[in-house]
């Protein structure tokens, strides 16, 4: 196979022919991008920034081109899409700046002969696999901090969505970036995963995608004790207790549920709501949840887009059809949730839920809210925790104490209080537990792409 067929999960058309990358052509850009790493690294931070800064400005200029990409490689309604963008580039604004904020330090010596130094110095050569849900964002929060840091990188977008990195690398060296301090490469995950994570001139490997694969690669960097940071699977309970305001909680499952039609990490997977108020808040999401509008991304107030493929329809469809073999009621037929056809499905509120429903303990992917019913917080806080998952969790709460309760006992790496939407490139984003470690975004961003070295010295 040497040709990638990329199609549009909107349409199941071909949009783009690309050629793999040869295994050979893999193993020579590992070797330009090492050689770009002894210059880059000696850049300074300051310059380092200006030409991250003139790529952000780019993709600025670019916004739209890049969100069209975005939709038709991957579906998300162009809204969205653009948003994307604008989330993908705060990473590379955050990052320039970041760069000239690696900060060593000195340290009080023992003896007063003695001078105790501690600086940072960039890690080295990145490989980085991204998935197809994010397709620029998930790109720039590796590609930004690593080249602040003074790394070089490769990129191994999707198979389904490289189109939008693949234009994102070309903005970064139309603003200066030498050619191969950042590149891409077409491959398949598996074939990228081996090359990369036993490859000596690569000295880091940064992958976000499902825990599976992440642990693979964890296993498969042991061999050259690699450096990793893994961003992998979520399972992200959404908890609204009894004392919230209904109508925030509602709106904050929307945003956190069907968001790129419930296909990112973070999405509420399984949604806990107080018996006080269960009726009350199905009955308002089901409204909204009906009212929102599916097609084509392309079209003008699509909320909702196709999910990624026809495996993933029959995914989504399998954790309906259980749900509802095990109780479930939902908001509407199994029929009307597939009329559309192709690659979309009208999103469906599941009443009645329990926690032998897969769509309960698996991860779903797909526009599916599953809403079950609790008494006690403490009950719930351990039903949230009782996962191998610890990436994102959400609780909606008027009272502090309870919030400050529900934060300090969920065991999440990213919690959203009365808040559906909390990324930001300016925080830090990652898991705890199989969710992976290392962190995304903020001042901790550009540590994964840093080693310290540590001085001392007699004077
Ligand atoms: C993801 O799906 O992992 C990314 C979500 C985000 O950055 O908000």
């Amino acid at each position: 196979m040497t040709q990638l067929e990329v199609t549009n999960p909107a349409t199941n058309e071909v949009i783009e022919r690309l050629e793999y990358t040869s295994h050979e052509d893999i193993h020579a850009q590992i070797e330009r991008t090492h050689q770009a790493f002894e210059e880059w690294k000696y850049k300074d931070a300051h310059e380092r920034s200006a030409k991250l800064l003139q790529w952000a400005t780019l993709i600025d200029e670019h916004q739209d081109e890049l969100a069209r990409l975005i939709t038709l490689e991957g579906g998300k309604p162009l809204a969205e899409a653009k948003g994307e963008v604008i989330y993908a580039n705060s990473y590379v604004k955050w990052y320039a700046e970041e760069a000239k904020r690696v900060y060593g330090r000195t340290i009080p010596a023992h003896t007063p002969t003695k001078k105790l130094v501690v600086d940072k110095f960039p890690v080295g050569v990145v490989g980085a696999i991204t998935p197809w849900n994010f397709p620029a964002a998930m790109i720039t929060r590796k590609i930004a901090p690593a080249l602040a840091a003074g790394c070089t990188i490769i990129c191994k977008p999707a198979v389904k969505t490289p189109l939008t990195t693949i234009r994102l690398v070309e903005l970064a060296h139309e603003a200066g970036i030498p050619k191969d301090a950042v590149s891409y490469i077409i491959a398949s995950g598996k074939d990228a995963g081996d090359i990369f994570t036993s490859h000596q001139l690569i000295n880091k490997v940064t992958f976000t995608g499902s825990t599976g694969v992440g642990k693979t690669l964890i296993e498969q960097s042991a061999q050259t004790v690699k450096n990793v940071t893994m961003e992998l699977g979520g399972l992200a309970p959404f908890i609204v207790h009894k004392d919230a305001d209904l109508e925030a909680a509602v709106d904050g499952t929307i945003a956190s549920k069907f968001r790129n039609a419930g296909q990112t990490c973070i999405c509420a997977n399984r949604i806990y709501v107080h018996e006080d108020i269960a009726d009350q808040y199905i009955e308002r999401l089901t409204e909204k949840v009906h009212d929102l509008k599916v097609g084509n991304g392309l079209d003008e107030g699509v909320k909702v887009g196709p999910v990624i493929d026809a495996n993933a329809v029959e995914k989504v469809l399998s954790h309906i059809t259980d749900a509802q073999d095990k109780g479930g009621k939902l908001s509407r037929s199994v029929e009307d949730i597939q009329s559309l056809g192709g690659n979309f499905l009208k999103p469906v509120v599941i009443a009645n839920a329990n926690t032998t429903m897969k769509a309960m303990y698996e991860e779903t992917f797909g526009p599916v809210a599953p809403v079950m019913t609790y008494s006690d917080l403490d009950e719930v806080i351990r039903i949230a925790n009782d996962t191998e998952f610890g990436l994102a969790s959400y609780f909606f709460t008027n009272d502090y104490r309870t919030g400050l309760k529900l934060f300090n006992e969920l065991d999440y790496g990213v919690i959203g209080w009365n808040d559906g939407g909390p990324s930001a490139a300016h925080a830090p984003f990652g898991g705890l537990k199989e969710s992976g470690y290392g962190r995304e975004g903020g001042t901790e961003g550009i540590e994964p792409y840093l080693e310290t070295k540590y001085l001392s010295v007699e004077v």
